[in-house]
């Protein structure tokens, strides 16, 4: 792997999709030893120290939202991506349920859009969780076919992304949740934006198999704000490139309760995700077994406690799954969107996959896709 690193590092063409390969391939596996990986500082060399505002957040409010006092968060930056910051799992033990909770029974519901409402009727994925609980309590080799959980691929809140148009509009907007604006502008307040307003957001649900195209999310109209995402769950490669498919990314693994906030000159890089990886055993216990034991539940808490029963359909699906929320403000402070005739304007019922870069899903979109870099290539200009 040393020389397959070495060549991969030259920039040269299209070397982001050299590497995406590199590490989507099965067979023979990659060697993973060039991952950067915070949780043990490694490697040293890639690896600053950023610097938070531990003022911008009192004790109390980061406990309300499940999080450590900021002064004991573990912030990196990394050499060569001015603006980037990744923060290791900052939750309080026993709060990620919480989130994971929000992402799989709560943000999937009406009306915030997924990608099975682009083929089935309102009333088929009304209650997409109620409908999975029976499905994922039996053991999977059983069962057949899959429930609407397993087969969600994404959601969209607050201003609705249409994947068609690469647009956000202002006449498809529903209200973005409290609680993740709430998680949102305090950590992007530590990271020294504070006043950030939480506009939208796209929830990436992954299985075990899946993998993101290589991508720009430049949508938004102010890209002076920083992009935010959470991930909980089995782990990732996810890579960092530049502002052009030329320039090699650097890949780094993420895992469940961690952070990463796109900023400055870091916040338009082509950035993918080409593999899912198993959780590390002490990250496991992080998420998985440490549900119910949340004590530390004020009274303003914004968090609520995940009952059992939730909790094991939850930890079912997370056994081979990844979620990831990226969170962005659209529009800067006055802005509006620019006027579109009405004419112009396309609905969002023909909208396809999203980014995800799969084979093929019956659900996740009508568009066969055969090979990873035909479609990550499709996603060169995504966003
Ligand atoms: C991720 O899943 O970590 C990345 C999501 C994205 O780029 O939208």
């Amino acid at each position: 792997m040393a020389k397959m690193a070495a060549s991969m590092v030259e920039s040269g063409e299209d070397a982001f999709r050299k590497v995406f390969k590199f590490y989507k391939r099965r067979n023979p596996p990659p060697d993973f030893s060039d991952v950067v990986d915070f949780s043990r500082g490694l490697p040293s060399d890639k690896i600053v120290k950023a610097k938070l505002d531990p003022t911008a957040v009192s004790d109390v409010e980061a406990a309300r939202i499940g999080l450590q006092p900021v002064r004991d968060w573990r912030a990196f930056g990394l050499q060569g991506y001015p603006g980037f910051i990744f923060i290791s799992n900052p939750f309080l033990p026993g709060s990620q349920p919480f989130w994971i909770r929000q992402c799989l029974k709560t943000y999937p519901q009406k009306p915030n859009v997924c990608n099975l409402d682009m083929h089935m009727s309102p009333s088929e994925t009304q209650d997409i969780w109620g409908q999975s609980v029976r499905g994922l309590s039996t053991p999977s080799g059983k069962r057949e076919p899959r429930t609407l959980l397993e087969r969600l691929r994404w959601v969209t809140l607050g201003y609705h992304y249409n994947w068609d148009t690469k647009t956000y509009s202002s006449n498809h907007h529903t209200a973005f949740p409290a609680d993740l604006h709430s998680l949102s502008s305090k950590v992007t307040a530590a990271c020294g934006f504070p006043g950030f307003t939480a506009e939208a957001g796209i929830l990436n649900y992954y299985r075990s198999d899946s993998s993101l195209g290589i991508h720009v999310d430049e949508s938004e109209l102010d890209h002076s704000r920083p992009l935010l995402s959470f991930s909980f769950g089995q782990s990732a490669i996810f890579l960092l490139g530049g502002t052009h498919r030329q320039d090699a990314p650097t890949a780094m693994f993420m895992h469940s309760g961690d952070m990463m906030v796109m900023s400055g000159q870091s916040r338009l890089l082509y950035h993918a995700v080409p593999r899912i990886l198993p959780a590390p055993e002490g990250h496991t216990a992080s998420f998985l077994d440490l549900c119910c034991s949340v004590s530390h539940l004020q009274d303003s808490s914004v968090l609520e406690s995940v009952p059992e029963e939730d909790w094991k359909v939850c930890s079912r699906y997370l056994q081979s799954s990844r979620l990831n929320v990226t969170v962005r403000q659209v529009l800067g402070p006055g802005q509006s969107f620019p006027e579109i005739p009405t004419a112009h304007l396309k609905t969002d019922a023909g909208q396809t996959a999203g980014y995800h870069d799969e084979h093929v899903e019956q659900d996740s979109g009508k568009r066969k896709r055969s090979s990873s870099c035909d479609s990550a290539e499709l996603q060169t200009n995504h966003l």
